[in-house]
């Protein structure tokens, strides 16, 4: 780095009073913190109030932002869930707005952000290895914006551990600060110091934000921000705030606009959509009645994700049994097939009511299709309590689940539990369930040969742009020889090999597609 580099950079390594952040002690970074910054705290996460919830319909990119992108690009990472995925597009829609196009190439970025995750640990090694391949582009270019956002910059910890060895980072911003990217953009352009701004404020739904979407064929769509479960091995009550459903107007104004763009498809998106409406203070509309009104509109596919067991009411059982766009895959998070776990975990369910809740959806849907998240290794989780999740994992009979090592997080209560079982046991454990989960997957793609499947193209396969690639109602993917004039549309596929992850078949009606 030459002199005029170092003077350059010099204005993200210092505070208001020009110190060095990495000569800070802990005690200048709380002062600092008291000004912009409250760290996630689980005993004032539980207390808060249901109240103050306001919806803002006001949102705009100040006049003097909105040119300020133009020549310019930007590139947003993401890590992690659906949520982020949905809030990347926003993001992008905002900076779109402020005049700035796409990139995929770091190089040419005059934007950089990194849309992060929390939820377990290697989920932050591989953001913070990213933060670090940075630096060199950061030094050689100093005028380029690093920005960190997403659910690791609610932690206190690792905004510490950023401004304190990561100084190329120009940009922290929190979950509930994204409306704010216009004035922070601004503020890390033009001061001299790292910005830092994290609300724990999380009354408020900003309704028209801009969203640059990814595709034109599936859709995702927030019905509600925030968790108010609090298991105790997760950081989601602590990033992402309390319950907050947005307004059914809104979410149903939405859907109906994007049924008429053309969209096939609609993931309607929440840590736990069944609690939809709970927050509503004088108004008994909850999911299932949700699902209703989205089921009357002329739009194929509707989806959601995810489902918390415990809210999942027959009210809503009813609604999905209708079928028609409300389509038959649940993907329904177990966490663990022992009650004395699932206690722990403060799932609030225990084996038994889990399996009757499945029995219910099976005779109310008898060809539904469930899939389910799994962690092993939760704290002195025993062999018999693990293999209790193993018969379960059979007794549901789950096509697929995502399958998790538990990964302790700073300020969850499970995270202070002293833990006995060793890594390798955890490491042996979740090898068996993948096999177990691999196995089920196999056999329910079995069950397809022969048969005819609606599926909606998405595009080429990944593997052979001769090969089409798309979803079946039950979010199983086929590849099947046909024509690019079809992507988009939902055709008829017969299937002739089945894999354990995936479906190959044939179009029933060649001439479909071909002019
Ligand atoms: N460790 C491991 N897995 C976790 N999940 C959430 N928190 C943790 C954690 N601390 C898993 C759960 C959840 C999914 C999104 O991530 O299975 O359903
Ligand atoms: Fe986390 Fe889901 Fe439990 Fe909420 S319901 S605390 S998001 S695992």
């Amino acid at each position: 780095m030459n002199e005029q580099q170092r003077k350059e950079m010099s204005h993200i390594q210092t505070d208001q009073n020009n110190k060095p952040l990495h000569e800070k002690t802990s005690a200048d970074f709380a002062k600092y913190f008291e000004a912009t910054y409250e760290p996630p705290n689980i005993n004032k996460a539980r207390k808060r109030g249901r109240d103050e919830i306001e919806v803002h319909y006001d949102f705009e990119v100040p006049e003097d932002m909105r040119m300020i992108g133009k020549g310019k690009h930007f590139l947003i990472r993401t890590y992690g869930c659906q949520m982020n995925e949905h809030d990347t597009e926003v993001m992008a829609g905002i900076l779109t707005e402020m005049g700035y196009t796409p990139t995929t190439n770091t190089e040419d970025a005059e934007i950089i952000l990194l849309n992060t995750c929390a939820i377990r640990e290697n989920a932050e090694n591989k953001v913070f290895g990213e933060i670090g391949h940075l630096k060199p582009l950061k030094l050689e270019n100093p005028d380029i914006i690093v920005g960190v956002c997403g659910c690791m910059s609610q932690q206190e910890g690792v905004v510490n551990r950023i401004l304190q060895k990561h100084q190329h980072v120009d940009l922290i911003f929190g979950t509930h600060n994204i409306h704010r990217l216009p004035e922070l953009i601004k503020e890390a352009m033009f001061s001299k110091e790292n910005v830092v701004e994290v609300w724990s404020k999380e009354g408020d739904i900003i309704e028209n934000l801009p969203k640059v979407r990814h595709g034109k064929i599936k859709a995702w769509v927030n019905i509600m921000y925030g968790c108010d479960k609090f298991c105790t091995y997760c950081i989601v009550p602590m990033t992402r705030g309390k319950e907050r459903s947005r307004l059914p107007k809104d979410i149903i104004q939405e859907v109906r606009h994007l049924a008429a763009q053309g969209y096939k498809e609609v993931t309607l998106l929440g840590q736990n959509v069944n609690a939809y409406g709970k927050d509503f203070e004088d108004d008994s509309y909850r999911f299932g009645d949700l699902m209703n009104d989205l089921h009357k509109i002329d739009i194929p596919r509707v989806r959601f994700t995810t489902s918390h067991p415990r809210d999942f009411d027959d009210h809503l059982i009813e609604v999905l049994a209708q079928g028609g766009n409300l389509l038959d895959h649940i993907h329904l998070p177990v966490q663990s097939g022992n009650s004395h776990i699932l206690r722990k975990m403060n799932r609030k369910y225990t084996r038994e009511s889990y399996l009757e809740l499945v029995d219910k959806i099976k005779q109310a849907i008898p060809n539904v299709t469930l899939t389910t998240d799994i962690i092993v290794g939760f704290p002195n989780e025993t062999d018999e309590q693990f293999e209790e999740t193993m018969t379960l994992m059979e007794e549901v009979g789950f096509e697929s689940a995502y399958t998790f090592i538990y990964s302790p997080r700073e300020g969850t209560p499970a995270a202070v539990q002293k833990d006995d079982i060793s890594m390798e046991v955890k490491r042996e454990r979740l090898q068996r369930l993948n096999a177990l989960v691999n196995k089920q997957s196999a056999e329910s793609m079995k069950a397809y040969k022969g048969e005819i499947v609606k599926v909606l193209v998405e595009g080429e396969s990944k593997k052979d742009p001769d090969v089409l690639s798309g979803y079946t109602e039950k979010n199983k993917v086929v590849n099947f020889k046909g024509p690019h004039s079809i992507i988009g549309e939902i055709v008829d596929v017969k299937i002739t090999e089945t894999r354990t992850w995936s479906l190959n078949g044939e179009m029933v009606d060649q001439t479909v597609g071909v002019k």
